[in-house]
């Protein structure tokens, strides 16, 4: 059994899809949840998923090691990063190497970075008159956005698309592929 903690600062729609696509699993189980932000929806998610989850902050995270230590003690095999806003720590990624996984909404490298996330992406793109956009799953690394990328998957924009006609898109793209992703991954994972 592979056992993945989940970490969201917001929503966590993302973080709900990949529990319910491993429920029953026999591969892999959702050990734990885990956000910086005391008031994240993804910690009422968890509640009605019965997934434990941990709210911790910059000392938990950057400057202790706190998370490490939370993370070593249920033995988890991989990190999932779903719609995570802080950059990871050196520390964490050398705790757990080419174990961590991030989703980001586009298609890496254009606008990915410091600053792009959520909506600041979309908007983005759709000034930029793109005629596509994606999502882009991707190994964490020590510089933002900048992992070896796993999966790309587009759409199309059309011209009447709006920034939140292209999130829409987004989400369920994100929705289709993540899950998926992270299962053959971790089948490759040792
Ligand atoms: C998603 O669009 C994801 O690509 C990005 O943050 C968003 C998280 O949405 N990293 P949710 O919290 O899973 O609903």
């Amino acid at each position: 059994m592979k056992k993945i903690a989940i970490f969201a600062s917001g929503s966590g729609s993302n973080a709900e899809n990949i529990a319910n696509y491993f429920r029953g699993s026999d591969q892999v189980s959702i050990s734990a949840v885990l956000t910086n932000k005391p008031d994240a929806y993804v910690l009422e998610r968890a509640k009605k998923l019965g997934v434990p989850s941990l709210v911790f902050n910059r000392k938990d995270f950057v400057y202790s090691s706190t998370v490490i230590d939370f993370l070593k003690s249920l033995n988890v095999d991989a990190i999932i990063l779903a719609g995570f806003l802080w950059k990871v720590p050196i520390e964490l990624i050398n705790a757990f190497p080419d174990k961590i996984l991030n989703i980001h909404p586009a298609l890496l490298p254009s606008y990915g970075g410091k600053g792009m996330y959520g909506m600041n992406v979309h908007n983005a793109v759709i000034e930029n008159k793109e005629k596509e956009s994606g999502i882009t799953i991707h190994l964490v690394n020590e510089e933002y956005d900048k992992g070896a990328i796993l999966l790309q998957a587009r759409t199309a924009i059309t011209e009447s698309d709006s920034s939140e006609d292209l999130a829409k898109k987004i989400h369920a793209l994100e929705y289709a592929y993540f899950p998926v992703a992270i299962e053959a991954w971790l089948s490759g994972v040792k």
